[in-house]
């Protein structure tokens, strides 16, 4: 009779040990399935990301800035200085464009047409219309960008030509060929 209950007993220690073994495999095939559903996870993140690199889309160097008769004689446009950064400037002689980056550590300044004047607001340094520097620590003049006419007789600004301005010259000395003359 006891040997009977010791073998009860045994069996009963066995089932035991048997559920409790297959739960210990049942979790190591979770964890195994869970590291190879994290992989494949991973590996689908790297691709969708691949698919969308990191790609500053800037706006294209050349553009057309509509005819000459769009801009007044005497006036700063500031039509393009969001999307190209440049103002487009009419003088009786004809049209330049300057690059709205200023000279000393590149902030944008802003034309004030009460002063008549370009205005950093980092450290206030300030440019004449031709984009002669007058105060605050900007070193030079603001930079030009070529201006032409395309085959339709619009303005044709090309930002890759920079007229890069020196000290202490009139920018319209120093690079005549950046005024489109009309
Ligand atoms: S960046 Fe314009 S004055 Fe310093």
């Amino acid at each position: 009779m006891a040997s009977s209950a010791s073998q009860t007993t045994k069996r009963a220690r066995k089932k035991k040990a048997d559920s409790m073994l297959w739960s210990r495999r049942d979790f190591f095939s979770f964890g195994g399935w869970a590291g190879i559903a994290f992989v494949l996870g991973s590996a689908l993140l790297a691709f969708v990301r691949f698919m969308f690199p990191r790609v500053l889309f800037e706006p294209p160097m050349v553009f057309t800035a509509g005819s000459p008769s769009d801009y007044l004689i005497g006036e700063v446009s500031t039509k393009y200085k969001k999307e190209q950064r440049v103002w487009i400037i009419r003088r009786e002689d004809g049209i330049y464009v300057i690059l709205a980056i200023c000279t000393h550590l590149g902030c944008t300044p802003n034309w004030i047409p009460n002063k008549q004047a370009f205005k950093c607001p980092c450290h206030g340094s300030g440019f004449y219309m031709d984009g002669t520097n007058y105060e605050g620590p900007a070193p030079r003049p603001l930079d030009r960008v070529k201006v032409s006419l395309n085959a339709e007789g619009k303005l044709l600004v090309d930002k890759s030509i920079v007229y890069t301005m020196r000290p202490g010259i009139d920018p319209d000395e120093q690079y005549p060929e950046s005024i489109l003359r009309i």
